[in-house]
């Protein structure tokens, strides 16, 4: 097992780029299953959620070759359409294999994801839609079972109870893209994720339109063939870098943007008095110097903003002097940060979906647990700006979703390093 340890107090200074779309990668990879011809992947981050990802596409029986650190093959001549437990349970975003397997095979049989802790993860509305596109469903023994033979093109919605549904979305096309007949998807999510995904399959013969808004209408066609593909740059991690910078104060420059995708968070950071520049096509710089203002924020589907940046907002806020409400309408018990936050000292106070903010003028470094990947994020920026010595446990979760994280940090001369468990004080090891 390895932990971070982080002494704070360095200002982040310099350039960093940020990798290939984590969320886009995998309903990408997903889709290159819909064809039997090769697709080639080019951006792809080198997390371990995606070489999961690669590890059950070879499982369901695809051939696939990885070309250096960043680029993927994949080639789906002869698959089959069983996704098991114990490769989904362990990550949720497998659930996007649904879509492309009805879609290529018209049937799939892919275990019910479980929930996690950010919250119930269910998928009524993925399957509420295949029912719209004539497919028969079952559920046995944790399974899901979908004959889509008869399936053909339908009116589907996708809004529920916390907004739309990003991987139904994404499902619901990779299944429609085959499916005879037209598809209208209405409240469709619009994610910048779902647009790259739409334009794979545009890129792979689809007919798809209405792309980047809530209303999609898919043309079924009778064959997809490959691709060559470039992920789009990932908004979530590069509004995490944005927020180390200005959690440090430190002047930090974040390449292969695409600001864009990243304009409620920029909102924010303005409304708090962090000065932004955008620098160019695709640089984004945090600049030092203001006194920083606690904001209000609410979480909610794209544009508005993301609840994948709303840990690392808590630990802004938790830094930042003044009364700060954060509201998740997304996941509304997404707040593992919270608890770990307070052991460095931050004055938070969970009402419902709110997490209440006291912002103090610093938090002071101590042993804290990592619980899932942007609740991770969180602690590391915490730990960049407390005073004194961090240390992290658990940090697989951050290596779901952020690429050699330690050594890019490093080189805008954060003081953080990864070590052995064992490497631990004792008082911690004890504690643990
Ligand atoms: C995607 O998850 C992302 N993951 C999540 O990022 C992100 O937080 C989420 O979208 C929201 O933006 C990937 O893209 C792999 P949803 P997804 O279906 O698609 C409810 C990260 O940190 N819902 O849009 O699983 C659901 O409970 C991860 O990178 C239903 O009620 O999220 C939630 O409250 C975490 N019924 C809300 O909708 C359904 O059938 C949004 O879920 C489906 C979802």
């Amino acid at each position: 097992m390895e932990v971070l340890r982080i002494r704070g107090g360095n200002p982040l200074r310099g350039e960093i780029t940020v990798s290939g779309a984590k969320n886009a990668a995998l309903p990408i990879f997903a889709a290159t299953l819909l064809t039997d011809e090769e697709c080639v992947i080019d951006n792809v981050p080198d997390l371990s959620d995606v070489r999961y990802m690669a590890e059950i596409l070879g499982c369901l029986g695809a051939k696939v070759e990885r070309q250096g650190a960043h680029g993927w093959s994949f080639k789906a001549e002869n698959i089959h359409s069983k996704a098991p437990y114990d490769l989904v349970r362990k990550m949720r975003a497998s659930v996007c294999l649904i879509g492309p397997l009805v879609g290529r095979l018209r049937e799939a049989e892919v275990s019910l994801p479980g929930g996690c802790v950010i919250g119930p993860r269910p998928i009524d509305l993925h399957l509420k839609g295949l029912g719209k596109l004539n497919c028969d469903l079952r559920i046995s023994n944790g399974y899901v079972h979908i004959d889509g033979h008869a399936m053909r093109g339908g009116d589907l919605f996708l809004g529920g109870r916390h907004g739309s549904t990003v991987t139904g979305t994404a499902n619901l096309l990779m299944a429609a893209v085959l499916a005879p007949g037209r598809t209208r998807i209405e409240s469709a999510a619009c994610e910048p994720e779902i647009v790259d995904l739409c334009g794979m399959l545009k890129a792979m013969g689809a007919e798809i339109s209405g792309v980047g808004s809530h209303h999609l209408t898919v043309e079924g066609v009778e064959k997809l063939h490959g691709c060559h593909y470039r992920i789009i740059s990932d908004r979530i991690e590069a509004g995490t870098f944005l927020i180390a910078g200005a959690i440090t104060g430190g002047d930090l420059t974040v390449c292969g943007t695409q600001p864009n995708h990243l304009s409620a968070l920029l909102d924010k950071l303005e409304e708090a008095h962090i000065e932004t520049e955008i620098v160019g096509e695709d640089k984004i710089r945090v600049i030092p110097g203001g006194k920083r203002r606690p904001v209000d924020l609410i979480t909610l589907p794209h544009p508005a903003f993301p609840t994948d940046l709303q840990a690392q907002m808590c630990a802004l806020m938790s830094l930042t002097p003044g009364l700060s409400i954060l509201t998740e309408k997304i996941y509304p018990n997404r707040f593992m940060h919270v608890p770990e936050l307070q052991r460095m000292g931050a004055d938070i106070a969970i009402e419902g979906p709110s997490a209440i903010i006291k912002g103090k003028e610093t938090l002071s470094g101590a042993p804290v647990m990592a619980s899932d990947l942007r609740a991770s994020a969180a602690l590391i920026l915490a730990g960049l700006a407390a005073q004194g010595e961090t240390w992290i446990q658990r940090i697989y979760h951050i290596d779901r979703g952020y690429e050699r994280i330690d050594e890019r940090l490093r080189g805008l001369e954060a003081d953080i390093v990864r070590l052995p468990a064992s490497e631990m004080p004792q008082e911690i090891l004890e504690e643990g």
